[in-house]
């Protein structure tokens, strides 16, 4: 049976990981719509594209080709015949991905992708920043997954073990909810939103609230 799950929350807050477990336990689908602002933004820095330039971001999104990868084992995203799977999680791209999202077009046009991508696959997971909002607000399931500053970055910092430092990571996570925050407001979950709050939950506790949330005949 048809069911979308959409989950949004902020960097570091544990989404990815739940929402992969989630579509692992119930056999579904899992989109990374993060991942489709992370390519274009690696399209626009490959290409040279000025980043103060909305109409040149939005120029070079539009031509850009994204295939979606929806396996939750190993989702994998290509542009133009690149696999960027790998590349878009460089600190460079999480730099510079918010010059991207904060493009109204570019916004306008990677929501129809999405959406487009959740009609053609009933039964999936989608994860992000306005799932639960914009993207597809009439999900069966919506949950908001927070966690304290603190855990998030210490999260973030085990996750990139070794390849930044801590001082990096604290500063790239708190500059980037700076700058996610005057387009999503994660303070509190919209009406009809479930609030989870992962900050002394493990991962596999996480995933039972959610899977928890699915009425059983949909599992
Ligand atoms: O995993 P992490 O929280 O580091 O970020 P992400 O999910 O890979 O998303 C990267 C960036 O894309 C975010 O910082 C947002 O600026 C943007 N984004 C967005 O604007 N809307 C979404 N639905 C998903 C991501």
């Amino acid at each position: 049976p048809a069911l979308v799950i959409a989950i949004d929350g902020p960097s570091g807050a544990g989404k990815s990981s739940t929402a992969r477990g989630v579509a692992c336990r119930l056999s579904m689908a899992y989109l990374d719509t993060g991942a489709m602002y992370r390519a274009i933004s690696w399209a626009c820095l490959t290409d040279g594209v000025d980043p103060t330039s909305h109409s040149a971001l939005f120029a070079r999104a539009e031509t850009a080709d994204l295939q979606m990868g929806l396996d939750p084992r190993h989702p994998t995203i290509i542009v133009d015949g690149h696999d960027v799977t790998r590349e878009i999680r460089d600190p460079r791209i999480s730099d510079a991905v918010s010059a991207v999202a904060t493009t109204p077009e570019i916004r306008t046009l990677l929501t129809s992708h999405m959406r487009q991508i959740i009609n053609r696959n009933p039964r999936i997971v989608a994860e992000g920043r306005d799932v639960t909002t914009q993207v597809w607000p009439q999900a069966r399931v919506r949950v908001l997954l927070v966690a304290d500053a603190e855990t998030r970055i210490a999260r973030r910092e085990a996750q990139l073990l070794g390849k930044v430092d801590r001082h990096r990571v604290s500063s790239s996570i708190v500059d980037r909810d700076r700058k996610d925050s005057t387009m999503s407001e994660f303070d509190k979950p919209a009406p009809g939103v479930t609030l989870i709050d992962s900050t002394y939950l493990d991962l596999g506790q996480v995933i039972d609230q959610v899977v928890g949330l699915v009425p059983t005949e949909l599992r």
